[in-house]
């Protein structure tokens, strides 16, 4: 069942209102994105009030472009899956209603899709894409997004079908932040530094600009797991350190004056070039940059390694939207191929949020007939198991 099952994806759990068709888990007919980064950057941040509002301005063109884009009418769909959670309360249920209201008025099945299954589910998505239909398990993914930094161990249950496309997942949690997500920290160094929201695209293309040694971040900043620590926690992760670390640093340097002047500069600008930010950055701030970003990505890196060794996994997915980080994933393809494991990123596209990964998370259940009732209710911290 299900080889030709198109599934219309729905995803407005944070600041991002995007839809998507995707046959059978593994080919992306449309993936439409409306951003709302334009609406938040006066605010330095996402602001949950207006996020529900844009979802609301954007949800139906979102659909409709999605289906124009992958060539369907809505009685070619065969279900419509939607993020259930977790993420903003307000922006999940304008995703949650419309799917309903979609699925109630046209007899379609609707799908409840857990968001960090869609991150993990992107990966996939693209492996088979491109023809990949042999991965090893277990799978640890490393979901880093801007609300996680979580490590799942990842299995499909025993496939009726044999194939693990048909069968229901399984997921353990191994790790997890213990304070900011890596991509929190990036926003909040970039506020702080005065590059604007978000953060990460911003550091991302500026620490190639700078010296990433220049600057020694101890291990104090960087927690390790406690001596002795049980398994659910020897994994874990913590951000909120360098954040402060990277505080202090500018204090100590005198460097309010010039991050101020760069906050002016840039103000008004939603997508400023790589020029527009170096003419404004100093060597100094380039240096801290950079060497902000090499220890966060050092961190994961050694972390999701150490992990792997122990749970003894064959294969490692780096998904969300840090994921898209360019020395994040130089890394890790440098370390796994050390190592002798695999790793696998979605393309950039489909590292930050999207819909077409919903979609594609949505098809183990409908092949399982795993179906939400009408009555289901987004889950603003709704767990992946
Ligand atoms: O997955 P995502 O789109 O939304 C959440 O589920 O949170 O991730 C957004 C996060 C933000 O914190 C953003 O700064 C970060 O991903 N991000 C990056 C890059 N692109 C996006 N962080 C580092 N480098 C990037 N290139
Ligand atoms: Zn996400």
């Amino acid at each position: 069942m299900g080889k030709d099952a198109y599934i219309l994806g729905i995803e407005s759990s944070c600041d991002e209102t995007a839809a998507a068709v995707v046959r059978a888990g593994e080919q992306l007919l449309s993936n439409v994105v409306f951003s709302q980064i334009a609406t938040h950057q006066p605010y330095g941040g996402v602001v949950p009030e207006l996020a529900s509002r844009e979802h609301l301005r954007g949800i139906v063109p979102a659909v409709r472009q999605a289906l124009e884009q992958a060539g369907k009418s809505f009685a070619d769909i065969d279900a419509i899956a939607v993020t259930q959670g977790p993420g903003l309360a307000g922006a999940l249920f304008v995703g949650v209603s419309y799917a309903k209201a979609l699925a109630f008025s046209l007899g379609k099945p609707l799908i409840a899709v857990n968001h960090l299954e869609g991150h993990i589910h992107a990966v996939l998505l693209e492996e088979r894409q491109k023809g990949n239909h042999e991965l090893r398990f277990p799978v640890l993914a490393l979901v880093v997004s801007g609300g996680h930094t979580h490590l799942y161990l990842c299995e499909p249950l025993a496939a009726e079908t044999g194939a693990e496309t048909g069968a229901a997942w399984h997921y353990e949690l191994i790790g997890r932040t213990r304070d900011d997500a890596a991509g929190e920290a990036f926003d909040k160094v970039a506020k702080l530094l005065g590059l604007g929201y978000p953060g990460g695209p911003a550091i991302d293309r500026l620490a190639k600009h700078g010296d990433a040694q220049a600057v020694k971040f101890g291990s104090a900043q960087m927690k390790a797991p406690m001596r002795g620590a049980k398994a659910s926690t020897a994994h874990d992760f913590s951000f909120s350190g360098i954040k402060t670390a990277v505080l202090r640093y500018v204090e100590l340097n005198g460097m309010q004056p010039s991050i101020d002047a760069r906050r002016q500069a840039l103000a008004g600008k939603t997508r400023p070039t790589v020029e527009e930010y170096l003419a404004v950055t100093d060597k100094r701030t380039l240096d801290l940059i950079a060497s902000f970003q090499r220890s966060v990505v050092d961190d994961l890196v050694a972390k999701t390694l150490d992990a792997a060794r122990e749970r003894e996994v064959a294969t490692l997915f780096v998904t969300g939207g840090v994921a898209a980080n360019s020395e994040l994933r130089a890394t890790f393809e440098k370390r796994g191929a050390q190592e002798g494991v695999p790793v696998l990123f979605p393309s950039r596209a489909l590292s930050t949020d999207n819909a077409g990964m919903i979609a594609a998370a949505a098809y183990p259940k409908f092949v399982a007939r795993e179906f939400a009732p009408l009555d289901f209710s987004p889950e603003a911290t709704l767990a992946l198991r």
